[in-house]
């Protein structure tokens, strides 16, 4: 990767943290891969109460929660159930 395809973390929120708390067991915390291809390329099981503090990266531009959680960034709290 050069330069000019590097990911600028400044511009592109690339280093942003966020967490997921579990509210129940089974939430699957899935990272989504960066750039032209993008498909699942972690799945993290948090059982419930269990809490993952996590980032975007240079491999991860995203990110599927499934099951009951709360996801908690600096935009605000997001309830999976409502
Ligand atoms: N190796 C992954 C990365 O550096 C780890 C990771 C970071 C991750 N954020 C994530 C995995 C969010 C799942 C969900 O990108």
């Amino acid at each position: 990767m050069d330069d000019s395809n590097k990911m600028n973390q400044s511009n592109t929120n690339g280093n942003e943290y966020f967490v997921i708390k579990a509210k129940d067991n089974g939430v699957h915390v899935i990272g989504l891969t960066r750039g032209q291809d993008t498909r699942f390329h972690h799945t993290e099981k948090l059982d419930k109460g269990e809490v993952m503090i996590a980032q975007f990266t240079e491999h991860t531009s995203a990110v599927k929660v499934r099951g009951k959680a709360l996801i908690i960034t600096k935009y605000g709290t997001v309830d999976t159930e409502e």
